[in-house]
């Protein structure tokens, strides 16, 4: 590709070339036959968004709050693993710090929650996994909280790893990881070429359940936010329970394949919370006019996975700022087009779904 970038699809196709085949298909790939994978991005494109004119949009303003946090846009850097198979997460921090978004470091971060605390001043929150040994995640969240990380998502959707058909051919190794050094033995890391499916079954706590959550509200005194919500069953439980927030998400597709597209179950989720707690969203975001949409149906603020990635793989830290930056442009457009001055005034009314089509 001689000209730069200019869309996510450009950087995924950058990432493609840049990167050895088994680090990209295992950030690009999803479970089984990835029908989610697909879905999830297609999905959107079956929302139509539905424009005011006339309306004052001389100047746009994106920003918000998430959990009290101001943030330039509605938007957040999603916690994805092993960054620094392209580059290091601290590259991906400072990017993050510097569009004025919130990143969620992962648990299966390369580098330490301390070597990204010290990168740059920034508000991040920490995603955990739980493991059987509970007392290496405790761990973690102490360590999170102690470097001034500002929330806990507890990923929830991942009782054991979905079968991404790429890295079993691949034979992807989970790398060692320095966040969790001299907490998870080597043997549990590598055992002479463990793949990514034996190393989490070895060590993810299967057994996780919503008595649980009582657990982890004794151990941090910071918000905890559950993520892999897609059911207003589990919306509910997860507002009596008592956390500060959920994650609509199904972990990029990357787990139970046939489960429904992120935005298809949006506004079921919504519904079932009314408003006690704030919902976020990701899944196939690639668009500013995707996180429109989103917005649109409900969603406090988007998460972007993998499209961070292919930035940060085409061009490193200054590709994650890219991609971010050109989101934000979109957004700022769509809002402009279809008469919202401010994340407010993005509504219900803003978008026509497939449902709304069969109602109307
Ligand atoms: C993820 N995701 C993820 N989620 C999580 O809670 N902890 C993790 O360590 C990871 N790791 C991870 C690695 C890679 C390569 C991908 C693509 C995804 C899921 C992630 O947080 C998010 O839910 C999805 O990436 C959102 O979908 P999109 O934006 O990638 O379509």
């Amino acid at each position: 590709m001689a000209s730069e970038p200019v869309n996510v699809s450009e950087f995924q196709e950058l990432a493609r070339q840049a990167l050895p085949k088994m680090y990209y298909d295992f950030y690009a790939g999803g479970a089984e036959d990835q029908q989610t994978l697909e879905e999830n991005v297609k999905a959107f494109h079956r929302i139509i968004i539905r424009p005011r004119i006339l309306v004052d949009v001389s100047r746009v303003d994106m920003s918000t709050t998430i959990l009290g946090y101001n943030t330039s846009a509605p938007i957040m850097v999603a916690p994805t693993a092993l960054h620094k198979l392209a580059h290091p997460e601290v590259a991906t921090a400072r990017a993050a710090a510097a569009c004025g978004t919130i990143m969620a470091l992962s648990f299966t971060s390369m580098c330490t929650v301390e070597e990204v605390a010290s990168s740059c001043n920034a508000v991040r929150f920490f995603q955990l996994y739980v493991y059987k040994k509970r007392e290496i995640s405790a761990l973690m969240v102490q360590r999170a909280e102690r470097n001034g990380f500002k929330a806990i998502i507890l990923t929830a959707d991942t009782p054991r790893l979905g079968r991404r058909e790429a890295d079993i051919k691949n034979k992807m190794i989970s790398p060692q990881l320095k966040n969790l050094e001299g907490l998870v033995s080597t043997e549990v890391h590598t055992d002479k070429g463990s793949n990514m499916e034996a190393f989490a079954s070895r060590t993810l706590d299967a057994s996780l359940c919503w008595k649980d959550i009582g657990w982890l509200k004794s151990i941090t005194s910071l918000p905890i936010l559950i993520k892999g919500i897609l059911t207003r069953e589990d919306a509910i439980k997860a507002v009596e329970v008592g956390v500060a927030g959920i994650v609509v998400s199904n972990h990029g597709a990357r787990q139970l394949d046939y489960s429904p597209a992120t935005i298809t179950v949006l506004e079921e989720v919504i519904l079932a919370v009314r408003g006690r707690i704030p919902v976020l969203f990701d899944g196939g975001v690639r668009r500013g006019t995707d996180i429109f949409k989103a917005l649109a149906l409900g969603a406090r603020a988007v998460m972007i996975g993998r499209p961070i990635i292919y930035g940060l793989a085409a061009k490193g830290e200054d590709g994650v700022r890219r991609v971010l930056s050109m989101l934000k442009d979109e957004l700022e457009l769509t809002m402009a087009l279809s008469g919202c001055c401010s994340v407010k005034d993005i509504t219900r009314r803003h978008v026509m779904t497939e449902q709304d089509r069969l109602h109307c």
